[in-house]
């Protein structure tokens, strides 16, 4: 990719994300696993009451402030979409531990942020998404002090198994379209000078993202036929239940997963 079309990617994925579909699929926690699966990570980071952890491509900021609350730390959240980080800060003035968070738009791949500041970074559900994850690897090693943690969650996915069907905005959405398969995960860590300290299979958070989307289709199908919305183009919700049974298939295949990994920088 020219850093052109990367520069095209990042804004159409930070579009995409802060759609109004993407908010009715996925609500405002935009991983598998959800808020409970931060809470593990972060428990596997060892983050500490009084840290300050940096949420790598925060979106809405459900994970930072969640984070902030169960865990007494400060959070920083670094994301490329310009409405999710405004929505992100209007949530501060509203939700228990705000007031230890704040939100920067940014670019993963060239932080806006002081080397060596953070005892700990997360990144959930987005590194497979940066155009140039080398870069954005080798952010993450230059924000964290020595002996600080990294915990990463994301998709994973075997090397040239995505169906042409997925290889559209439903992938894309899914995170499927750029992602590594779990040793392309760990190269990029070591790569990046970090040491892997854990790693832990939750693909089965993929398979209940799924039914959750499924339902909510289901009801979206019916609330269109019931109001007349969208008539005459009803080839999303067509094709939508064809592509969810992929999806599964890949999970129940071992092909396509979700993984956590949590690495130190050692320097
Ligand atoms: C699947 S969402 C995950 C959001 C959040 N981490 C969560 O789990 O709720 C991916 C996020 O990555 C953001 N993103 C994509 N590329 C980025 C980049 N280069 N720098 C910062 N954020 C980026 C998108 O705008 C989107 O908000």
């Amino acid at each position: 990719m020219t850093p052109a079309d990367q520069a095209i990617a990042r804004a159409c994925c930070a579009d995409l994300y802060q759609s109004d579909v993407a908010r009715m699929l996925f609500g405002d926690s935009i991983h598998p696993g959800g808020l409970a699966l931060t809470n593990r990570m972060a428990q596997l980071m060892g983050v500490q009451p009084g840290d300050l952890v940096l949420d790598l491509a925060s979106g809405p900021g459900t994970s930072a402030l969640a984070l902030s609350r169960v865990r007494r730390c400060r959070v920083v959240g670094v994301e490329f979409g310009a409405q999710a980080t405004a929505k992100a800060r209007d949530r501060l003035i509203m939700q228990p531990g705000g007031a230890l968070v704040s939100f920067v738009r940014g670019d993963a791949e060239a932080l806006p942020l002081r080397s060596g500041a953070f005892d700990s970074v997360m990144c959930e559900c987005s590194m497979s998404l940066f155009p140039d994850k080398a870069a954005a690897a080798s952010e993450v090693t230059r924000a964290l002090r020595p002996g600080g943690r990294f915990g990463l969650s994301d998709v994973s996915l075997a090397p040239g198994s995505l169906p042409e069907e997925l290889s559209g905005t439903l992938g894309q959405m899914l995170c499927l379209v750029d992602a590594l398969d779990v040793n392309g995960y760990v190269d990029l860590l070591e790569s990046a000078g970090l040491a892997l300290l854990h790693r832990e299979d939750a693909s089965h958070e993929v398979t209940r993202i799924l039914d959750e989307v499924e339902a909510k289709l289901g009801l979206f199908s019916a609330w269109s036929v019931a109001t007349g919305w969208g008539d005459g183009d009803s080839s999303i919700l067509d094709q939508a239940p064809g592509l969810i049974a992929t999806v599964r298939k890949l999970v129940q295949d071992g092909i396509l997963g979700y993984w956590v990994f949590v690495a130190e920088n050692p320097d």
